[in-house]
């Protein structure tokens, strides 16, 4: 007796179709299973043996094997319990059904009870493509695989209520999107720029920083501000298109961490996380792979504040992926990519006292220490950030109570504005902000009047500006002039363009 039911298998962001076969013939009592990792397979042996005896079923005295296809590409997760639960009745003729346009992915627990898996979203999507009509799923998946369409989706709690709807005896509700929601962080729940008093300039950086999707680092003294404004960034990046939103979701699937019944992720995240974070968690993997920091933070913000601090093997290990926009993840069963197109957005002091620059305070270390201090951070990391902002000391006390700054309402409104611009220059190239053109684009993009050469050139020489700010340089002053809703990158848009390149000329170069 044969059978053979669908399930759908993940490696990395990308799914496929796997087959389970089962088999069971006369003979000596015994239940084989491959195709899968041998711990795996006995751990799910056991589950699935388990959910038979403790639901009544019969497991018959015999000899079953269980076979998962294909069988070049090592499976991972606990994904298949269901369908193998499936298939075995079938091949038993314990079930009578027809589940030829069917697949079905969870775990089981001992009892019976379908368990919550990682990775639902891709899998569903990769179901409708393969023209798989009905899917069943665990019930606590139901919400991230909502927003696929043209697919019945089936929420499962446990094995007995699935056989019931499966021999037609009591239906399970198809899955309605309507009861699920997106995720959208309310704007007004979230911290607001208009907390920061003065610090336009700032301000004003950091909207270009998010109108382009440029990397931005924050440096001023102590108390300056730079953590207050950086928390509050999220309340001015862009909406999300929808097919960034389907990115993102798809990743927090993958790693689990979704919130219950949302379908859809429309904000932007913003991930901080700290010094003490280890390269594997910051890139990702694990012996269950999962996206670490860096892909959680794509289509959004990746902070690191006090970047000097973090561990120069986590920088390095940013420095490509924040570059490519991918990382890749190796493992013993070959390696895997998660995308993470990310803004990453730095804080630092100028030194280890925090007080180099400073008009008043006198910076008590010691010579050439904030030169090593720079140099803690890893030079090509430090190549990727591309605006400098100055964070200098306000008093803001001192600054009238009343002094609201502009809201981030206000400002989101302009980002958004030129973000809109952005996406449709870009069409469907895959690139989604001006900070990600190629260089080759940014050369036909962001072209200079004579007027802004020259200035360029002028800098160039004065300011000792290395010919890799240059594209830098262009980049930044296109989202300027997006902001302004120009056309054309003037004069203006350059001159300002050159000022977030701190860096390139100040004092560290001393
Ligand atoms: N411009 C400002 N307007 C209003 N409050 C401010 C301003 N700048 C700083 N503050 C207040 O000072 C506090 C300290 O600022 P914050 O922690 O952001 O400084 P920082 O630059 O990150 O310092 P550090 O280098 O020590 O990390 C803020 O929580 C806020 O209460
Ligand atoms: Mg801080
Ligand atoms: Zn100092």
């Amino acid at each position: 007796m044969f059978a053979k039911v669908k399930s759908i298998g993940l490696f990395g962001m990308n799914a496929y179709e796997v087959g389970v076969e089962c088999s069971f013939s006369r003979g000596m009592s015994r239940f084989d299973m491959v195709g899968l990792p041998d711990a795996a397979v006995s751990e799910s042996r056991n589950r699935v043996y388990s959910a038979i005896k403790n639901n009544g079923f019969d497991f018959p005295e015999a000899r079953m094997t269980v076979n998962l296809t294909p069988a070049d590409i090592r499976k991972e997760g606990s994904v298949y319990d269901l369908p193998v639960f499936i298939a075995l009745l079938l091949a038993t003729g314990q079930l009578k059904a027809d589940t030829e346009s069917c697949a079905f992915i969870g775990e089981l627990s001992l009892s019976g009870e379908v368990r919550k898996i990682t990775g639902a979203l891709p899998m569903v999507i990769k179901a409708r493509e393969l023209g798989i009509k009905q899917i069943y799923l665990p019930k606590e998946n139901a919400g991230e695989s909502s927003v696929v369409k043209d697919i019945e989706i089936y929420p499962v709690t446990n094995v007995i209520e699935l056989y019931a709807h499966l021999i037609g005896k009591k239906k399970i509700e198809k899955v309605d999107p309507d009861t699920f929601s997106e995720y959208i962080e309310p704007i007004d729940t979230m911290l607001d720029f208009a907390d920061v008093k003065g610090q336009y300039q700032v301000k004003r950086a950091l909207e270009i920083a998010a109108a382009g999707g440029h990397n931005a680092l924050m440096i001023g003294p102590p108390g300056s501000g730079k953590s207050m404004l950086a928390k509050r960034l999220p309340s001015i990046l862009p909406d999300m298109t929808f097919q960034e939103s389907l990115e993102v979701t798809k990743l927090y699937s993958i790693a689990g961490a979704l919130p219950e019944n949302i379908s859809l992720i429309r904000s932007r995240p913003f991930r901080s996380p700290h010094h003490t974070i280890s390269a594997a968690a910051l890139s990702g993997g694990g012996r269950i792979p999962r996206p670490g920091e860096l892909s959680l933070s794509h289509h959004g913000v990746l902070f690191l504040d006090e970047l000097p601090e973090f561990p120069r093997v986590s920088m390095e290990a940013m420095r490509q992926p924040v570059e490519d926009g991918v990382i890749t993840v190796s493992r013993v069963s070959g390696s895997l990519t998660y995308p993470c197109e990310v803004m990453l957005v730095c804080a630092m002091n100028p030194c280890p006292c925090g007080f180099y620059g400073h008009p008043t305070k006198e910076c008590t270390c010691s010579k050439g220490a904030p030169q090593k201090y720079l140099a803690k951070v890893s030079g090509p990391l430090l190549d990727r950030l591309d605006i400098h902002i100055e964070v200098p000391q306000v008093d803001f006390q001192k600054l009238s109570a009343e002094e609201k700054g502009e809201s981030s309402a206000e400002i989101k409104k302009r980002v958004n504005k030129a973000r809109a611009v952005q996406t449709k220059r870009f069409g469907d190239t895959g690139i989604t902000c001006n900070a990600k053109m190629t260089p080759a684009m940014t050369r036909s993009i962001c072209t200079l009047g004579e007027a802004s050469k020259k200035m360029l050139e002028r800098c160039f020489e004065t300011m000792g500006l290395s010919a890799r700010a240059y594209d830098k340089i262009l980049r930044i002053a296109r989202t300027i002039a997006d902001l302004d809703e120009s056309e054309t990158i003037e004069l203006q848009h350059v001159t300002e363009a050159v000022q977030y390149r701190s860096l390139d000329r100040k004092f560290w170069n001393n």
